[in-house]
């Protein structure tokens, strides 16, 4: 337990830097692909599957599985606003369009 607190402090003290040198990028339409590079990837992995060291270690699912798609854009937008257990919130340093963005992204995954 322990263990698992220090890795997802270290991904989110990643996660911070990576954001620091993207801010300048991240402004408000279509920017889902570099805010998903620059936040989501160190757990959720560039192909959204989850397959990262972080990503194996909380147990995330794929974003293309099943179970993430059956989930409507108002819960997809939910948890990236809120957060859910281990998943951030981002509904202070997102706004709502970025965030509908990031759904669609999300949606993309299992189009692949
Ligand atoms: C610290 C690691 C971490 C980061 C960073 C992260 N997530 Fe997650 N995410 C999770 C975990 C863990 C879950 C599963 C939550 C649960 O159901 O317990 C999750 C769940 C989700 C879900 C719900 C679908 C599902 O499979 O449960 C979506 C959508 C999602 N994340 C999108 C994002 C987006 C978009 C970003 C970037 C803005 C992001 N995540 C950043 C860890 C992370």
């Amino acid at each position: 337990m322990k263990n698992r607190v220090i890795r997802v402090s270290t991904a989110t003290a990643t996660i911070l830097v990576a954001m620091s040198l993207t801010a300048g990028l991240a402004t408000a339409q279509g920017t889902a692909p570099a805010t998903f590079k620059s936040k989501c990837v160190a757990c959720h992995g560039a192909d959204g599957k989850g397959q990262t060291p972080v990503g194996k270690s909380l147990g995330i699912h794929d974003l293309a599985s099943t179970a993430t798609q059956k989930m409507t854009d108002a819960d997809l937008e939910q948890v990236i606003t809120k957060g859910k257990n281990q998943m951030p919130a981002y509904g202070d340093s997102l706004k709502a369009p970025e965030i509908k963005d990031l759904v669609q992204y999300v949606r993309a995954f299992a189009k692949k």
